[in-house]
């Protein structure tokens, strides 16, 4: 079976990018990087990307490409016993994309809700009794609610989405990434105008640029600088490695790699100038400032804070529609990617047909999100999240220096990446993928262990985080082992 193609060299550049610009740019950098010395921070962020951010995407297309297989393919290519922990990655991103597809749910609800402007009155209630019907904690569920039907509907329309995205694979992922990268982008710079001319943007501005330079010298802002760069550029997922494997074997790799970690990066720049432009303005019109604004973070932002700033501008149902049709639209290719990852490993496997493998993956994918379409959805949802991306990730990314790095051989992915791309990589390359990343993923997990065990996650509690972090991650390596050691067919 002649492996699958993409169209042509934009097209993957296209996929790639849409696959690291994602809920990741929007929401999750402007917070992280104003709690994290604004300015300063952006040094810290363009500094990762450089040392860490892109050697990785170097490493996994240059695996990608050689091995001409996804991520558990690509591992076996290199030791037979390997195969398991190339599965991990891919696991990892499936977990993910449970919960991220429910993020987009809740991007079609406020699409909806933006219409008839239903979030106006009360953005907090709406978002957490209207949209969740939150419980009061992890295990108590809440039953069939309105809001359990309502979520579990459009959880079931991300995934039709997804799942005709990827329909025929890169065929079909070629066409769709225009306008899955395009439409967000035309829609950012709406909201980057409509932001910075807003009364008071410019004081958001300046809380988000101004540079605390002794910012600097804090290790969290380098943590948090790092830990971003690996969600945001997709790396550790296999998704990169399973997206490589289908270049042609004429191609570039390390200038698509510059291409698309400066593209991310870019865009979450870009992104935070609109977010804050907005802060300014919505400190403005409450009489306050924007270090005031208090719990701007996590899932407020996106589904609180925003709307109801929207809800105060002129044509608020037409900027409402049109921000979450943009968050739908850079989420989607990234949930796509992670599934297109996973789909590829089982193909390459089995020799399953795509339908058969994407339809397996979509339909698990969908059953396990019911449980964060729950009232006790959003407790899991965060928990899963902070281990998968804090953890988990971490280990794999690890994995992938160490196997690859050290034990197939930095060098060799070096020298086959330089020989097929327009310019070339030097010693600082190796450096990175086999010194310096991995001693700082070190760093991070262990530091991850020591917040761990000084105190549950977010205190939830040890069982919610047992549950819905460790033993997921076991379940994980679990999964590997058993995807590994069945019988593929050759
Ligand atoms: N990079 C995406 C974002 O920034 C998220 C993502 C994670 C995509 C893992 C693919 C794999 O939102």
């Amino acid at each position: 079976m002649a492996r699958e193609q993409w169209d042509n060299r934009t097209a993957f550049i296209l996929a790639a990018i849409g696959s690291a610009i994602g809920l990741g740019n929007i929401w999750r950098f402007p917070f992280v990087c104003y709690q994290n010395g604004g300015g300063a921070f952006l040094i810290a962020y363009i500094v990762a990307l450089l040392t860490t951010g892109i050697p990785l995407l170097i490493i996994e297309f240059g695996l990608g490409h050689k091995m001409e297989g996804a991520s558990p393919l690509a591992f076996s290519k290199i030791n037979k016993k390997l195969e398991w922990f190339g599965w991990i990655p891919v696991l990892i991103g499936f977990m993910i994309v449970t919960y991220y597809s429910v993020i987009m749910a809740y991007c079609t609800k406020y699409g909806i809700a933006s219409i008839t402007q239903a979030y106006a009155q009360n953005p907090s209630d709406f978002f957490f009794k209207e949209t969740l019907g939150i419980t009061s904690g992890p295990f108590k569920f809440g039953g069939f609610t309105k809001q359990f039907i309502w979520l579990t509907i459009a959880l079931l329309v991300s995934w039709v989405w997804i799942v005709f995205s990827v329909w025929k694979g890169a065929k079909t992922v070629s066409k769709v990434v225009y306008f899955t990268v395009f439409i967000p982008w035309l829609l950012l710079i709406v909201f980057v105008v409509r932001g910075m001319t807003l009364p008071g943007a410019m004081d958001g501005l300046t809380y988000y640029l101004a540079p605390t330079f002794s910012k600097l010298l804090d290790p969290q802002v380098w943590l948090a600088a790092y830990t971003q760069i690996f969600f945001s550029l997709s790396v550790g997922f296999g998704v990169m490695i399973a997206y490589s494997s289908f270049l042609p074997r004429k191609t570039d790799l390390i200038n698509n790699a510059f291409i698309i970690g400066f593209a991310d990066a870019l865009t979450a720049f870009v992104g935070g100038l609109a977010v804050f432009g907005a802060l300014g303005y919505h400190a403005h019109s409450l009489g306050t400032t924007v270090d005031k604004l208090g719990d701007i973070a996590g899932p407020g932002l996106a589904f609180v804070t925003y709307p109801s700033i929207i809800s105060n501008l002129p044509f608020a149902p037409l900027f409402g529609v049109l921000f979450f049709l943009m968050l739908l639209t850079l989420a989607i290719d990234s949930a796509f990617s992670i599934v297109e990852g996973l789909t590829a490993s089982i193909i390459d496997k089995w020799k399953v047909s795509h339908f058969k493998a994407n339809l397996t993956v979509s339909s698990t994918a969908f059953i396990i999100g019911l449980v964060f379409c729950t009232g006790a959805g959003l407790y899991w949802l965060d928990i899963l999240d902070h281990f998968m991306n804090y953890l988990a990730l971490g280990v794999s990314v690890l994995c992938c220096c160490i196997f690859v790095g050290w034990g197939y051989g930095a060098d060799k992915i070096k020298e086959y990446a330089n020989s097929i791309s327009e310019f070339g990589v030097g010693k600082w390359w190796e450096i990175s993928i086999k010194y310096f990343t991995p001693i700082l993923l070190v760093i991070l997990i262990g530091s991850e262990f020591i917040r761990r065990a000084k105190g549950s996650y977010e205190n939830y509690g040890r069982l919610p985080e047992s549950l819905g972090g460790w033993l997921i991650i076991i379940l994980i390596v679990i999964a590997g082992y058993f995807l590994y050691k069945s019988k593929g067919k050759d």
